[in-house]
């Protein structure tokens, strides 16, 4: 499905995405059903003399691919992390005081809520939340639906669902309206910048002259910049919750991702370089062990050509190929699984289970890796517990993986956001660990949550339950 990128088209399904999930109208579905000249920059054959302005799909693809990457993404990430510090510092939900603790009821409400705050400030600007205090819960109840509207249950059977999508988008709206209203577009500077408070992040501005040059009606650029935070947030932020939850569940674990983080954090000023903390070995393998064991998500694609073959199939033309990385992930015969457990007679880090480790090799360990061994290799490896100092050593391996490991999807429609992804979930891991302490408040109950599979297969499933901690500020 990835290699053969240009026999292939997204379009239907994506069409299909924005009609159902995010409710773009029929009148505005035809601005995307008309543009037939593909994602390139060169149209295809019988589109040359297309209206420029009406390449849609070439447009979004050209500046999600531009503004999600160099410059932009260097400028996103420090604005996320900044906000994001911000934001832990100033939490009412731990005391200021670094002797007190705090009871949070659940880590994964708390990670939507920080975590959704600074991405969306980092992407559409200062006045989101201004304008709609509540936009957060509103957004996290529209995911919550994301289902039912994939089902395509009707506003009279689903009622409760399709008001949670009409206030998430009367928010955005709302937003979108001020920041139309307010922006000088007549200032040079202010159009060139990264970054200015009333649309946020140049590929917002981007897509807003793209949705003008393509006539789409105001409910229609509402309802696509709402999917564009849900592609921004609805996958990180639970895959976030699987790393930190497993850093805690893990005996020894947690010193050992404090012993990377703290190397990358300037002790006075508490700033720190996210290329370095993104080349940590240990924190890195957390990062794709968490897409590995929590994404789930549709990747769809159609044959353009009549005699596309995949794998030995002839697929017909306009026929639908629809892969989920879940299942790749999920290989029993193709994952290292660790060693036999003695006690269980069972292999140590199942699939179905988080393992930190699983995407390291550690030099003087034959078993570590993440492709699976020959059985006499578990046989005769010793099971020592690694330490802060093996980790210094370990190298993340993810060659050989490519065929059971595409969390983003592949080919010229990756996705566009995995560098922000990645930087925006390590820099939430590494940054909360660094100001707080956390503890498990019952450690049992926290190794029963599963991910959801009610969530299944629209993105990263969240847990099945609520996970409560203990907080409080370090010291520092
Ligand atoms: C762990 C986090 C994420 C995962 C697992 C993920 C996964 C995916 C996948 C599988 C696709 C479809 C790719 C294909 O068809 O081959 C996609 C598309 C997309 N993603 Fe992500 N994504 C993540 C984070 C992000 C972030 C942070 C952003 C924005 C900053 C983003 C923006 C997008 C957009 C806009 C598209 C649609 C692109 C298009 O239509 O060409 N994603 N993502």
């Amino acid at each position: 499905m990835f290699k053969n990128s240009r026999d292939m088209t997204a379009k239907p399904l994506t069409i299909v995405a924005l009609r159902d999930s995010f409710g773009v109208a029929v009148k505005d579905l035809g601005v995307f059903i008309r543009d037939g000249s593909g994602i390139n920059s060169k149209p295809t054959e019988g589109f040359e003399d297309f209206n420029p302005d009406h390449r849609i799909f070439h447009t979004q693809h050209r500046d999600l691919h531009l503004l999600l990457s160099g410059l932009s993404l260097d400028e996103m990430t420090s604005r996320f992390v900044a906000k994001y510090t911000d934001k832990l510092e100033k939490s009412s939900e731990i005391p200021k005081s670094s002797n007190e603790w705090a009871e949070l009821p659940d880590l994964y409400s708390f990670l939507r809520n920080e975590m959704f705050h600074a991405a969306t400030e980092s992407l559409c600007g200062e006045h989101m939340f201004r304008l709609s205090p509540n936009f957060a819960r509103e957004f996290w109840d529209f995911d919550s639906k994301m289902m039912t509207y994939l089902r395509r249950l009707p506003r009279w059977m689903s009622p409760k669902a399709w008001r949670i999508r009409d206030q998430a988008l009367a928010s955005v709206k709302r937003w979108r309206k001020n920041a139309s209203e307010n922006f000088d577009s007549q200032n040079e500077e202010l159009a060139n910048a990264e970054y200015e408070p009333l649309w946020g992040a140049k590929i917002m501005r981007a897509r807003d002259v793209m949705f003008i040059k393509a006539e789409l009606s105001d409910d229609a650029r509402a309802s696509i910049d709402l999917g564009m935070l849900w592609a921004t947030n609805a996958n990180v932020i639970p895959a976030t919750l699987w790393a930190l939850l497993n850093v805690y569940l893990t005996p020894g674990l947690p010193a050992r991702v404090l012993a990377e983080t703290s190397s990358c954090f300037d002790s006075k000023t508490g700033s720190f370089d996210i290329a370095t903390l993104c080349s940590k070995p240990l924190l890195t393998s957390i990062y794709h062990e968490a897409l590995r064991y929590s994404v789930a998500l549709t990747i769809a694609r159609n044959p353009l050509t009549p005699d596309f073959k995949l794998a030995g199939w002839k697929m017909e033309l306009g026929s639908l190929l629809i892969s989920n990385p879940w299942y790749g992930g999920r290989a029993t015969d193709f994952w290292n699984t660790g060693r036999i457990a003695a006690s269980s007679g069972q292999p140590e880090h199942p699939v179905d289970s988080f393992w930190a480790e699983r995407f390291l090799e550690y030099p003087d360990d034959p078993a570590s890796g993440p492709i699976r061994k020959d059985d006499s290799v578990y046989r005769s490896a010793e099971g020592k517990p690694k330490t802060i100092e093996d980790d210094k050593r370990a190298k993340v391996v993810t060659a050989g993986v490519q065929g059971h490991f595409y969390p983003y999807g592949g080919g010229t429609k990756i996705c566009p956001g995995r560098f922000f992804a990645k930087q925006e979930m390590i820099a939430a891991i590494a940054v909360l660990m660094q100001k707080f302490e956390l503890e498990l408040v019952d450690l049992d109950a926290a190794r029963k949550t599963k991910p959801d599979h009610a969530f299944f297969p629209a993105g990263a499933l969240p847990p099945d339950r609520a996970v409560p901690v203990k907080m409080r500020r370090r010291n520092l």
